[in-house]
């Protein structure tokens, strides 16, 4: 991560690079930067995704799905998004043929391209390898990018408890080496700070739709074998009912009086699902949880966030972000004050 002392600057490329740099990584091994052959590309694929997976185009379309046919603005856009796919596939497997030892997800989902199943069949094809690829870029990237987004801008707002997690980066990390996944369990106020984030911003607002595998009770409720339901992390996450001043950002209600973080068994930690539950639950959770913590732990050991000198910043509200199937924070800028 590079960062410029003391100038305004919006973070929204240095965020994008980082989570593009780390897809790069899991789909390849290597990564290439903002100028490299993968990058430019992704990010074509996600703001031309993102506009496409909007709740008014997809309602649209999912009512009348021949409208894809005709050439409409819309119509195009799902053209322009196979293209691109098409160009990551390509560039994929160019990279791919380069002698390097470090090996990504497509390498494997290439060679399992070779295996047979118990009738001769592969075990998967060309098309399980785009689902693949395409399904982890889309639900990992508008995610992380929102969380760390939102988190640069709360911390902007609030420098007392940026010296509190500077402290603990310093008392963990300290400033002479790269922080590791191993020092995560040490930081608990960091852990809080992120947990508490993804809590207050609930930008993934509704999940995945889940069915009911058997009849239930939910809440008093009966609710029959087979029936759709749609679970609202908006609503469970800033309830009155279960959480003190929900729209307060207050990290120390996920740590105990000695500031080490609650147990998962706390009734606290069980209500807070920003990752969803059961099996069907987020697949990235962990190689999420674990971005965010070398970002941000990078970030507290290296600078301090300031506002901008010039002009208001204001404190985020998670009811004014931009709606969308993933909620972001709207454009702002801050400023990096190196350690
Ligand atoms: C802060 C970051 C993230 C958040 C808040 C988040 C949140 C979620 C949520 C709420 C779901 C729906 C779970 C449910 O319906 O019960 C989900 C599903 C999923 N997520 Fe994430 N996610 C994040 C990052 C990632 C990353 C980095 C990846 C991949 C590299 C990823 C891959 C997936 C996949 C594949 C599913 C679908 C799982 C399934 O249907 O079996 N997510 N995520």
């Amino acid at each position: 991560m590079t960062l410029t002392n003391s100038a305004n600057v919006n973070p929204f490329e240095i965020v994008d690079e980082f989570i593009l740099s780390t897809i790069e990584t899991l789909f390849i091994g290597r990564r290439f930067g903002r100028e490299g052959p993968l990058q430019p590309l992704m990010k074509i694929e996600e703001e031309l995704g993102n506009r496409l997976s909007s709740p008014g185009t997809d309602a649209v379309y999912s009512a009348a799905p021949f409208l894809r046919f005709l050439p409409l603005p819309m119509s195009l856009i799902f053209h322009e998004v196979k293209s691109v796919h098409q160009r990551i596939l390509d560039t994929l497997e160019t990279l791919s043929k380069e002698d390097c030892e470090e090996k990504g997800i497509y390498h494997t989902l290439k060679e399992a391209t070779e295996e047979k199943d118990e009738n001769g069949e592969p075990c998967i094809n060309e098309d399980n390898i785009y689902g693949i690829l395409f399904n982890l870029a889309g639900a990992g990237y508008l995610t992380t990018r929102g969380t760390l987004l939102s988190v640069i801008q709360i911390l902007a707002k609030r420098p007392g408890l940026q010296k509190l997690l500077q402290k603990e980066v310093d008392e963990v990390i300290g400033r002479d080496r790269n922080p590791r996944l191993s020092d995560r369990s040490k930081c608990p106020l960091l852990e809080a700070v992120v947990m508490e984030t993804l809590r207050y911003i609930s930008h993934v607002p509704v999940f995945v739709l889940h069915s009911t595998s058997q009849s239930t009770t939910i809440g008093g409720y009966n609710v029959e074998k087979d029936t759709v339901i749609v679970p609202n992390s908006w609503t469970m996450h800033h309830s009155e009912k279960h959480w003190d001043e929900p729209f307060r950002f207050k990290p120390e209600r996920f740590l105990d009086r000695d500031g080490m973080l609650l147990p998962a068994t706390n009734p606290v930690r069980k209500r807070f699902a920003a990752f969803g539950l059961g099996k069907r639950g987020c697949l990235g959770e962990v190689f999420a949880k674990s971005r965010i913590f070398l970002f941000l732990s990078s970030l507290m050991q290296m600078a301090t966030i300031d506002e901008p000198e010039g002009k208001p910043l204001l404190d985020l509200d998670p009811r004014k972000m931009v709606p969308g199937i993933v909620l972001q924070p709207q454009e702002y800028e801050v400023r990096f004050l190196l350690r």
